[in-house]
C-alpha cells in the first residue's frame, strides 16, 4: 500500500527520477542478504558507482538527509545498535550530550526528602518525589516578556505508568508480610509528576521548592465530566482515604468524582496548554478477595471485555485497600480507563476525567486543529485486536481565549476507525443512532439500552470497546502512540501516525464478536491489509490522511509507513520489511516494537521502542531498546539513542527552540528481584556519578527510571 494514497510522500532524494541513493541502499539491503547467502550483489554495488558496500554505507552516513516538503532533514549519524551484552547506559550520536535530569524518588516539591537508595522511604516521602516508571511527558514553557515561550524554564508533566514492587520496597512485595503502608507507597509512586525545570549556567535541573511542583497519585481527588458523568455505572461506594485505612462511609458517590489516576501510559496536550494523561492498564491494579460479579451481569460482561480479573497483574492493593477489591466495588473499575485533563500551571486545579473521549486502555491522545479551527484527538486502545479512535469536539477551538476552551472536551463525537483493504478508511460514529453490523442502531443493543439517548450515550462511552465491536471497527495490532505531522514548509495534509507495537494473536480466524462478548485479547483475527503479518513480532507504523484536510472528515486514506524487523536474519520476507535504518556500518539496521511516536515541531518523526531490551531472542541483532528518527517523506531512519539494559525508551519532548530534548528511560533492569535489584542494571548510577547539579553524589543501590536531557554540543537543533 505504501505510496498509493500518499503520492506526495514518495518524494525521492533525487528529483531527476534517476535511481536515488535511497533506492540504491534499499537494493543493497536486499543484496546484502543475497551476498551473504550466495555472493550476488555486484549489480547494486555498480549502480552506486563502484563503491564497496562499506563505502556506500559510509557515504550515506556522511550525507545529511535534505529538507523536503515539510521536513527539516536529519543531520546526525546513527549510534550503533547496543547488542548483548547490552551497555548499561544511554548512548547518543557524536556531537550530542546526555545527562540525567530527574529519576524516580528525586524531590520535586517543597519539603521533599532526598531519595534513599535502600527504598526504605514511605508513602509520605514518595508523595513529594518523582514517581516510578516514567512514560509520556510534555514540557510546557513558562512565558517571558511579551508572552514569549521560554526555552530555559518550564513545567515538565510526566506520567508514572506503573511500579515494580521488587524495586519499590526494600524487601520486595512478598517479604515480611504485605501491608497497607506498602499499598500506599505503590499508589503514591503512580500517577503524574509535575516539576519546574530551569537551565542555570547551561545545566538543566529541577527547581527545588517550586510552587508548580505537584504529584497526582492513585488517591488524588478528581472530577468526572462529560456525557457519562453521573451515570449509575460510575456510582460506587464512597470512601475516606487516610494513611491508616480506606474506610467506606456508607454512602454512594454521585458518579461525578473519583479518587486517583493509574497506569498513566502516554499522554497528550491540548492547544490551550493543558496536559492529558491516559489511563492504560488500569485493570491490572485491581484484584479480588471476595467473589466477582457473575459473568452474566453487566459488571461481569464489562470485566471480561476489559480484562479485569481476580488476580489482576499481581498487585496486592486489594488485600489492604477495599477500594481495589473487585468483588466489593465492581463499579470502581468504571472510574478508570479515561483521558484525564490536568492544568500544569495551576497546582490547585482538580484533574478532570473527560468521559466524552471514551473508556478503554488509553495509550495517548494527539490533537489536531484544522484550518477551520475544528479540533480532534486521535487515540489508540493498546491491547491485542483493539481499535483506533478519534474524538471530534463539537465546539471550535478559540485561539484567543484560553477560558473559552475549558470544556471543549465534554461534548463531541467519538469515532472508531475502519481500515478498508483498498487504502480507504471510514470513521464509525459511536452514537445512539449509529447502525451496527447487525443493522440495528446502537440504542437497540442490550449493552447500551437506556431510558433515553443521553443514557445510551453514557453507556456507549463506559463500554466503548463494545460499541466499536458492534460497529465493526478494524482490530489492530496493539495501537500505541499517535502523532500528527506538523503542517509546515508547505505541507498541508492532516496526517496522523500510529505505532502498532506487535500482536502474537494475529493470523487466525476469530474476530471480536459484534455483541461485545469476546474477552479482552482473546480473538485471533486473520491478517488484513492494515495488519498484514501473522504473529506480528516486530510491529509496524500506520498513518492516515483526513479527507479534505478536515478533522471532521468521515473518511480517510491510509498506508503503512514502516514495517519494523530484523533484516539480518531475514526472518521476514522482503516484501514485509520496510524498516530502513540505512547507516549502521555493522550491518544491522533495524528496530522493533515501536511504541512512543512523536513529531517534533520541525517535522522529524521520533520513534521509541518497547521490547525485552536485553538483546536476546528475536532481538539478537537489534539489541537494546532505542529511539530512532525518521524522514516522513521517504521512511529513511537513523538511530539516535540506545537505552540501558532491560529498559524501555518512552517519553520525548523538547523546549520550544528545539535545542533541548528530554527522553524517558523506563524500568532499567526489569525483572530483577528484591534480593538483587541490580542484577541486570544499576542505571543511572552505572552511567553518571552525580545528580544533574554535578555535585550531589548519585545514590547507588537500585535501578531507577528517569528522564535524560539531551543537548547538541554546538548548541544546535536536536536532530539537525
Ligand atoms: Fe504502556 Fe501501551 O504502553
Ligand atoms: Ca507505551
Ligand atoms: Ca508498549
Ligand atoms: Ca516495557
Amino acid at each position: 500500500m505504501k505510496g498509493l494514497q500518499h503520492p506526495k510522500n514518495d518524494v525521492s532524494l533525487n528529483a531527476s527520477g534517476n535511481e536515488s541513493i535511497h533506492d540504491v541502499i534499499a537494493k543493497v539491503d536486499v543484496s546484502r542478504r543475497q551476498f551473504v547467502q550466495g555472493g550476488v550483489g555486484a549489480g547494486a554495488l555498480a549502480a552506486a558507482g563502484g563503491l564497496t558496500l562499506g563505502g556506500i554505507v559510509q557515504a550515506v552516513e556522511a550525507a545529511p538527509v535534505p529538507a523536503v516538503a515539510g521536513f527539516a532533514g536529519i543531520g546526525f549519524e546513527s549510534v550503533p545498535a547496543s547488542r548483548a551484552p547490552v551497555l548499561d547506559k544511554v548512548t547518543v550520536p557524536t556531537g550530542y550530550s546526555a545527562n540525567l535530569l530527574v529519576a524516580w524518588g528525586d524531590p520535586i516539591m517543597a519539603g521533599a526528602a532526598a531519595f534513599a537508595a535502600d527504598a526504605s522511604q514511605d508513602a509520605a516521602a514518595q508523595m513529594k518525589q518523582y514517581g516510578m516508571h516514567t512514560d509520556g511527558m510534555h514540557f510546557f514553557p513558562l512565558q517571558g516578556i511579551g508572552g514569549k515561550p521560554l526555552s530555559d524554564r518550564g513545567i515538565l508533566c510526566a506520567n508514572n505508568e506503573y511500579t515494580d514492587e521488587e524495586v519499590l520496597f526494600t524487601d520486595g512485595q512478598v517479604g515480611a508480610g504485605y501491608t497497607l503502608a506498602k499499598t500506599r507507597k505503590s499508589q503514591a509512586a503512580h500517577g503524574v509528576s509535575i516539576a519546574e525545570l530551569r537551565r542555570v549556567a547551561g545545566q538543566w535541573q529541577v527547581v527545588k521548592n517550586s510552587p508548580f511542583g505537584r504529584r497526582i497519585t492513585a488517591n488524588t481527588f478528581c472530577k468526572i465530566s462529560g456525557p457519562a458523568a453521573g451515570h449509575a455505572l460510575l456510582q460506587t461506594r464512597q470512601f475516606t482515604i487516610t494513611d491508616a485505612a480506606t474506610s467506606a462511609t456508607g454512602a454512594t458517590t454521585d458518579g461525578k468524582s473519583a479518587y486517583g489516576t493509574i497506569n498513566n501510559c502516554a499522554h497528550g496536550i491540548t492547544p490551550w496548554g493543558t496536559y492529558l494523561t491516559c489511563e492504560e492498564n488500569w485493570n491490572g491494579n485491581f484484584g479480588s478477595r471476595t467473589p466477582l460479579p457473575a459473568a452474566t451481569t453487566e459488571a461481569g460482561k464489562l470485566f471480561s471485555r476489559y480484562g479485569v480479573t481476580a488476580g489482576g497483574f499481581g498487585y496486592r492493593w486489594h488485600e489492604t485497600d477495599d477500594r481495589f477489591d473487585l468483588g466489593q466495588n465492581p463499579n470502581e473499575t468504571n472510574l478508570f480507563g479515561w483521558v484525564v485533563e490536568i492544568d500544569p500551571m495551576n497546582p490547585r486545579a482538580v484533574p478532570i476525567k473527560r468521559t466524552a473521549l471514551g473508556r478503554f486502555k488509553h495509550e495517548s491522545a494527539q490533537y489536531v486543529v484544522d484550518r477551520a479551527n475544528h479540533l480532534a484527538f486521535y487515540m489508540g486502545d493498546d491491547e491485542r485486536n483493539e481499535y483506533i479512535y478519534k474524538f471530534v469536539c463539537a465546539g471550535k477551538f478559540n485561539p484567543g481565549n484560553r477560558a473559552a476552551n475549558r470544556d471543549l472536551l465534554d461534548s463531541g463525537t467519538l469515532y472508531a476507525a475502519k481500515f478498508n483493504a483498498d487504502g480507504s478508511g471510514t470513521w464509525l460514529p459511536l452514537t445512539p443512532g449509529s447502525i451496527g453490523l447487525d443493522g440495528k442502531a446502537l440504542r437497540e443493543h442490550a449493552n447500551f439500552a437506556g431510558a433515553d439517548d443521553a443514557e445510551v450515550q453514557a453507556k456507549i462511552l463506559v463500554k466503548t470497546r463494545m460499541a466499536a465491536d458492534a460497529m465493526g471497527a478494524t482490530m489492530m495490532d496493539r495501537p500505541e502512540w499517535t502523532g500528527a505531522r506538523p503542517r509546515i514548509g508547505g505541507y498541508s495534509e492532516i496526517e496522523v501516525y500510529c505505532t502498532l507495537t506487535n500482536n502474537n494473536r494475529r493470523g487466525g480466524s476469530t474476530a471480536n464478536a459484534a455483541d461485545g462478548s469476546t474477552p479482552a485479547a482473546s480473538a485471533r483475527p486473520p491478517v488484513d491489509a492494515a495488519n498484514p503479518r501473522a504473529n506480528n513480532v516486530y510491529g509496524h507504523i500506520i498513518r492516515w490522511r483526513e479527507t479534505g484536510q478536515s478533522v471532521r472528515a468521515a473518511t480517510f486514506a491510509w498506508d503503512i509507513f514502516a514495517q519494523a524487523g530484523d533484516s539480518v536474519t531475514a526472518k521476514l520476507p522482503a516484501a514485509q520489511y520496510q524498516g530502513n535504518i540505512v547507516d549502521d556500518p555493522a550491518g544491522s539496521a533495524d528496530y522493533g516494537a515501536p511504541d512512543g511516536l512523536w513529531f517534533d515541531p520541525f517535522g522529524r518523526l521520533w520513534v521509541q521502542t518497547d521490547q525485552v531490551g536485553d538483546g536476546s531472542g528475536d532481538w539478537v541483532n537489534i539489541g537494546a531498546n532505542m529511539m530512532v528518527c525518521a524522514d516522513p517523506n521517504t521512511g529513511m531512519t537513523r538511530r539516535f539513542l540506545t537505552g540501558p539494559n532491560r529498559c524501555e525508551v518512552t517519553g520525548v519532548t523538547m523546549t520550544p527552540d528545539g535545542k533541548t530534548m528530554f527522553v524517558g528511560v523506563q524500568h532499567p533492569g526489569e525483572d530483577a528481584t528484591a534480593a538483587n535489584p541490580q542484577q541486570y542494571s544499576a542505571w543511572p548510577a552505572s552511567q553518571w556519578t552525580t545528580e544533574a547539579d554535578g555535585v550531589t553524589p548519585l545514590p547507588m543501590g537500585r535501578p531507577r527510571s528517569g528522564v535524560v536531557v539531551i543537548t547538541k554540543d554546538d548548541g544546535g537543533l536536536i536532530g539537525s
